[in-house]
């Protein structure tokens, strides 16, 4: 019967788009915003923004910065403070647009800024990047949103939009 063949086709192509549909979730879902950028998780400090000294943020041109990261079991490395004292806070003036760049060395650690879509995974291997505009003033945090370990929850940091 025709009838038969078109309900086993329909429903064959219903599963094939759920698939597709389930599978196109998931892709973007997990994989780091890196765009094939790789990094050798053993040697970090081989790629220029992330040596030591270029840590944290850089103020690029009015209104522009990027933000270098290693986050590691269990830190969001920023740099230093004249002092020597890691940071762990960050201040801009309202209408920024920050550049995210982070790596990680061990795990796959998370990168959210809640409150904003700055939300991207770090995983050994590549360079996590994407571009965030700040419009609102306020107090953001960066925080862990992959689970990592046991400090999984000391994994933050703040961003103070002014
Ligand atoms: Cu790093 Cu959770």
């Amino acid at each position: 019967k025709y009838e038969k063949i078109w309900l086993t086709f329909g429903i064959g192509a219903l599963i094939v788009f759920l698939v597709v549909l389930a599978f196109g979730a998931f892709y973007l879902g997990t994989h780091p915003q890196s765009h094939g950028i790789t990094i050798d998780p053993e040697n970090i400090e081989a790629e220029e923004s992330f040596k030591k000294e270029n840590l944290g943020l850089t103020k690029v041109d009015e209104g522009k910065y990027v933000l270098n990261v290693v986050a590691s079991a269990f830190n969001y490395d920023l740099g230093t403070d004249e002092e020597g004292k890691p940071v762990k806070h960050i201040q801009i003036p309202k209408g920024s647009t920050i550049l995210l760049q982070a790596v990680t060395p061990d795990v796959v650690h998370g990168f959210n800024i809640a409150g904003t879509n700055a939300n991207m995974m770090v995983e050994p291997g590549f360079i996590s990047s994407m571009e965030v505009e700040f419009n609102k003033a306020g107090e953001y945090t960066l925080l862990c949103n992959e689970y990592c370990g046991v400090g999984h929850h000391m994994m933050f940091a703040t961003v103070e939009v002014t």
